[in-house]
C-alpha cells in the first residue's frame, strides 16, 4: 500500500471513531436517557434518577419515586441554561415534607369534600389531610409511592412509569393499573401521557405537580411573569378551597387571564376568592374545542424571555401561585423557597367532581381505557 493510501486510511479511520464518539462534528449530542441512583428508600431499596436530554438544549431529570420531575433545564434568550422547576438535590429532600415537589398526583388530583364521596350506592372514606378535606390522593398518594421505571431511548427519549394502585388504597375502589410517560421532544416540550385501567367503578384525576420559575428555581418570586389562561370561566371556591359548583365568568374579575396578564397586578386585590386561597389557587374551565391537544395556558418571564405553553386534553387547569410557600423549605442547591417563588399550572378534572354531578365526570369503568395528555412547551421569545 501506497504512503498515501495508508495516510488516507488513517485519516478514515480517525474520523470513524471521532464521529462514533462525539457525534456528528458541529451538531448537538444525539437524544438520550441514562441512569444514575438518586438515593435509598428507608427500606434499603434503590430509586433511580433518570436524565432526558434533546439535540435543542433541553435537559429534564425525573426519578421513579413519586414520579417526580426533579429538575428541568431550559434556555433562557441568550441560551442560557437554568433549571426552573422547584425540588430537591436527592431523595432525602423527597422522602421529607414538601408540597408535592414535581409529583404525579393520584388517584385524585385536588381535592374532595370532607373526604367523601358516592359511587354506585356506596360511601367511601378518604383520609383527611388538608383541612377538613382530602387532598392529591391523600398522605399516600402516587407521590410517596414508588413506580416501576423502563427505558424507551430513541429520537424522542422517554420514561415509562407504572404503578399498581391497589383495592382500597388511600379509600378509592378498585385495583387500578396505572401507566405514565414522559417524553422530551425536540422542540422543547415535555409530554406527560396517562394512562389507567381500572377492575371496579372508581373515580380518577391525574395530574404533576411541577412548580415553575422561569427565572429560574429560587430566584425571587413569580410575581412580574406574565400568565395567559385560555378559559372563559372558572370554578369559584368555598372558604375550604371547595368549588361551589358554579361555573362562573371570568369577566371583570382578577381570574380574567384571557389576555396576557402580569401574575402581580390583581393578585392582592380586595376579592374574596384571592383571600380565601391567599392568592391564585382556582380552577378554570379551558376553553376547549374538541377532544385533542388544547392551549390551557401560556406563561412568559420578561426578564429571561422563558416561555411555557401548557397544552392538554383535560378540561381544567389550577393555576396556584405558590402561597402556601414561607421560606421553611431550602431546595436545590440551597436555595430558600419564599411566598410565591413559583406557580404550578396543574391540568386536570376539576376538583371535587365526584360531589358535582354537573362537572364533566371523574369515573372510569372496567373495560374503559383512560387516557389523558399534557405538554410543558418551552421557547423564548424577544
Ligand atoms: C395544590 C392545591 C394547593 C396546595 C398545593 C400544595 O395546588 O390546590 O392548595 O395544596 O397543591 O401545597
Amino acid at each position: 500500500m501506497s504512503r498515501s493510501k495508508i495516510l488516507l486510511l488513517g485519516w478514515m479511520v480517525l474520523m470513524v471513531s471521532t464521529v462514533g464518539a462525539f457525534g456528528v462534528p458541529g451538531k448537538e449530542p444525539a437524544p438520550e436517557i441514562k441512569r444514575s441512583v438518586f438515593g435509598k428508600m428507608p427500606n434499603g431499596q434503590t430509586i433511580d434518577l433518570y436524565t432526558l436530554t434533546n439535540r435543542n438544549g433541553m435537559k429534564v431529570t425525573i426519578t421513579n419515586y413519586g414520579g417526580r420531575v426533579v429538575s428541568l433545564y431550559v434556555p433562557d434568550r441568550h441560551g442560557k441554561l437554568d433549571d426552573v422547576v422547584l425540588g430537591f438535590d436527592d431523595l432525602k429532600g423527597y422522602l421529607g415534607n414538601n408540597p408535592y415537589f414535581g409529583a404525579i398526583i393520584g388517584r385524585y388530583a385536588n381535592r374532595i369534600a370532607k373526604g367523601e364521596f358516592t359511587l354506585d350506592g356506596v360511601t367511601y372514606h378518604l383520609p383527611i389531610n388538608d383541612g377538613p378535606n382530602s387532598l392529591h390522593g391523600g398522605p399516600q398518594g402516587f407521590d410517596r409511592q414508588v413506580w416501576k421505571p423502563r427505558e424507551l431511548p430513541g429520537a424522542h427519549p422517554a420514561l415509562e412509569l407504572t404503578y399498581l394502585s391497589k383495592d382500597g388504597e388511600e379509600g378509592y375502589p378498585g385495583n387500578l393499573s396505572v401507566k405514565v410517560v414522559y417524553t422530551l421532544e425536540e422542540d422543547n416540550a415535555l409530554r406527560i401521557d396517562y394512562m389507567a385501567t381500572t377492575d371496579k367503578d372508581t373515580v380518577i384525576n391525574f395530574t404533576n405537580h411541577s412548580y415553575f420559575n422561569l427565572a429560574g428555581q429560587g430566584n425571587g418570586d413569580i410575581l412580574k411573569q406574565v400568565m395567559m389562561i385560555n378559559a372563559d370561566k372558572f370554578t369559584p371556591i368555598d372558604a375550604t378551597l371547595i368549588p361551589t359548583g358554579k361555573l362562573e365568568s371570568v369577566e371583570g374579575t382578577p381570574f380574567d387571564f384571557r389576555k396576557p396578564t402580569v401574575i402581580g397586578a390583581r393578585i392582592n386585590d380586595d376579592n374574596q376568592q384571592l383571600k380565601y386561597a391567599h392568592g391564585y389557587d382556582d380552577n378554570w374551565v379551558l376553553n376547549r374545542h374538541g377532544s385533542g391537544l388544547s392551549l390551557a395556558a401560556r406563561a412568559s418571564d420578561p426578564e429571561f424571555g422563558r416561555v411555557l405553553e401548557v397544552l392538554t386534553t383535560e378540561p381544567g387547569v389550577q393555576f396556584y401561585t405558590g402561597n402556601f410557600l414561607d421560606g421553611t423549605i431550602h431546595g436545590k442547591g440551597g436555595k430558600v423557597y419564599g411566598y410565591r417563588c413559583a406557580f404550578t399550572l396543574e391540568t386536570q378534572h376539576f376538583p371535587d367532581s365526584p360531589n358535582h354531578p354537573n362537572f364533566p365526570s371523574t369515573e372510569l369503568k372496567p373495560g374503559q381505557e383512560y387516557h389523558q395528555v399534557t405538554v410543558f412547551k418551552f421557547s423564548t421569545e424577544k
